[in-house]
């Protein structure tokens, strides 16, 4: 009998660039995802892709430097297989529906499901998540946080994922009946491994470092204090958008659709102008929705620089921008019998 192990995308809802600052997230888990097929035994992980030339061949006993494993994709696997240290091997195919390069989080996704593929535990979602994240780290050097590779293992149905990325708690929100979840492509692909992510965090750290105490406990009032006009944005960006967070959880609670799409709108102009990492595409996007009956708020999702626009409007809603994915929230990762 062979395994059969899924984990999928997510768009986030509210919360950017907050997480590797201990920060709030609320992602959901879209309906796409990655599937890695195969049978446990053996000293090797070796695992083929369905999209991708080459095979992942992973020795149990030296998983080696992950970051100069060849084809490149395989250095998530190797990765993985050196977090997870699995007592056994690992043979078999990956196949995916999630497009790569859009802020879907195809890397964490990959992360997570050969992980569980490896047996990783799923009743302790934290460990699995920091595991992939490490792995991201060591696989291609973008220092991210920890929400794409949470969300991705504890995700739940119809809600979206509350993380508090400093204690990982993890609450879910339900949303409302009446509402559903539109993935728009900009159609710019986008690589955060060029340095434009790390740079971002290490303003944030900059920003933290001039406040003297966590972004995360500061207010937008201490961000206005600081003197460097691009810090003090990126300050503002990180200590507003944790705000918002929270105001979205109780929007979405209380039923409160047009108070959501207030947020989203506020949520799109913090990220570009305070934060620098919208483009001119995805600002025409996200004005074209809003002004689209039925659309109650969009904005840019994930890291930016290109990538995905996320908006919440009412079901069957006709838009004219290209649709990604649209639906509810699906449940995180699981490992099931074939
Ligand atoms: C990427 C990272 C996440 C997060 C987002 C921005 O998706 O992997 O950890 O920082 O960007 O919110």
């Amino acid at each position: 009998m062979g395994l059969r192990a899924w984990a999928p995308g997510r768009v986030n809802l509210m919360g950017d660039h907050t997480d590797y600052m201990g920060g709030l997230v609320l992602p959901l888990a879209i309906g796409r995802g990655i599937v890695v097929t195969g049978d446990r035994g053996g000293d090797w992980v070796m695992l083929g892709s369905e999209g991708h030339p080459g095979v992942a061949e992973i020795p149990l006993a030296d998983a080696g430097d992950p970051a100069f494993v060849e084809p490149r994709w395989a250095r998530y696997v190797a990765a993985v297989v050196a977090e997870i240290a699995p007592d056994d091997g690992f043979v078999g195919m990956i196949q995916s529906d999630l497009p790569e390069g859009k802020g879907l989080s195809s890397s964490a996704a990959l992360e997570v499901a050969v992980a569980t593929a490896l047996g990783a535990d799923l009743s302790r979602p934290h460990v699995v998540a920091q595991a992939c994240q490490r792995a991201e780290h060591r696989a291609v050097g973008v220092p991210c946080g920890i929400m794409d590779q949470l969300v991705s293992v504890a995700a739940r149905a119809d809600a979206a994922l509350r993380i508090d990325c400093r204690s990982l708690d993890v609450t879910p929100v339900p949303l409302p009946p009446a509402v559903e979840v539109l993935v728009i492509d900009s159609g710019e692909a986008r690589d955060i491994s060029d340095g434009s992510y790390a740079e971002r965090r290490a303003e944030c750290e900059a920003a933290e470092e001039l406040i003297g105490r966590p972004l995360r406990d500061a207010t937008p009032a201490d961000a206005d204090t600081i003197d460097d006009p691009v810090l003090r944005r990126r300050a503002r960006h990180v200590t507003t958008e944790n705000e918002r967070v929270d105001a979205m959880v109780t929007a979405l609670v209380k039923d409160e659709l047009d108070t959501a799409g207030e947020l989203l709108a506020a949520s799109h102009a913090s990220l570009r102008d305070d934060f620098a990492v919208s483009t001119p595409t995805i600002d025409r996007l996200v004005a074209e929705l809003r002004g689209t009956p039925g659309v109650y708020g969009a904005r840019i999702t994930g890291a930016g620089f290109g990538g995905c626009v996320v908006a919440l409007c009412q079901p069957r809603t006709r838009v004219s921008v290209p649709v990604l994915w649209r639906g509810r929230p699906v449940g995180g990762a699981r490992l099931d019998d074939i």
